[in-house]
């Protein structure tokens, strides 16, 4: 087991790089940093993808192609979808979706992308089960004081924080939480047969309010992620998922 854990800005790896992983190497490709080493016993590929969903893929592909790993990890933080998850809580992927992927004036539901999986066109990239029953069942053993939630996560190259854009998401996808990267790690997982799951914490409620509210909570957030994390990795170690 080798896993790439990815995270779009620097606050969301840093615990992980400097305090959590033992470092073995850093590796540059594409402009962005690879750092290769141990986490709690296991290997891991630790980077910062940069923000968006380009981004992310171009990542995710990455640390397939070049670095071998064998499941995917994205942390970070999110705007909540939700008024029953608050800032610092978690929520943990049962699947993701493209918000902006958008083909309704052709006749396709929202988000739905064509030509890809058996069908002739895919929805949600559905997370690993395993992976995500143990994120759920480690965050609640040894994080207890952060709240966790299972359910869709949405991502799009737009910070949300408009009423419309929030019930637009709410309603349309069903979504717990949105981000910015998460769905087209999930993508990549996919087309190259990876297991993945997204963790985030969150940092505002995406609405008017969400750019001060993600100044304030952002490193907060981004701690109670790195918090889990670390705790699953440690725990996959010792019963690896499959
Ligand atoms: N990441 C954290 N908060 C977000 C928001 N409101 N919209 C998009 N990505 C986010």
């Amino acid at each position: 087991m080798k896993i790439g854990i990815i995270g779009a800005m620097d606050l969301e790896i840093e615990t992980l790089t400097k305090t959590e992983m033992q470092s073995e190497d850093i590796i540059s490709r594409a402009g962005l940093r690879f750092h290769v080493g141990k986490l709690g016993g296991v290997d891991v590929v630790i980077v910062k993808s940069g923000v968006g969903k380009v981004n992310a893929a171009i990542c995710a592909q990455l640390l397939i192609d070049c670095f071998g790993v064998t499941h995917l990890l994205n942390t970070g933080i999110a705007g909540s979808l939700d008024h029953n998850i608050n800032i610092g809580d978690i929520v943990v992927s049962t699947d993701a979706m493209q918000h902006d992927m958008d083909l309704t004036a052709l006749g396709f539901e929202p988000g739905v992308i064509p030509q890809l999986g058996s069908s002739g066109f895919l929805k949600e990239f559905t997370a690993d089960p395993s992976l995500r029953a143990a994120a759920v069942s480690i965050c609640r053993e040894f994080i207890p004081e952060i709240n966790v939630f299972e359910g869709r996560i949405v991502s799009g190259d737009q910070f949300i924080c408009t009423a419309d854009q929030r019930h637009r998401l709410a309603d349309s996808f069903h979504a717990l939480c949105t981000e910015m990267e998460g769905a087209a790690i999930a993508h990549t997982a996919y087309v190259n047969g990876v297991p993945f799951v997204i963790l985030r914490a969150i940092s505002d409620k995406a609405d008017e309010e969400a750019d001060t509210a993600f100044d304030t909570f952002q490193q907060q957030a981004a701690a109670n992620c790195a918090k889990l994390v670390t705790h699953l990795v440690r725990n996959l170690s010792q019963k690896p998922p499959r």
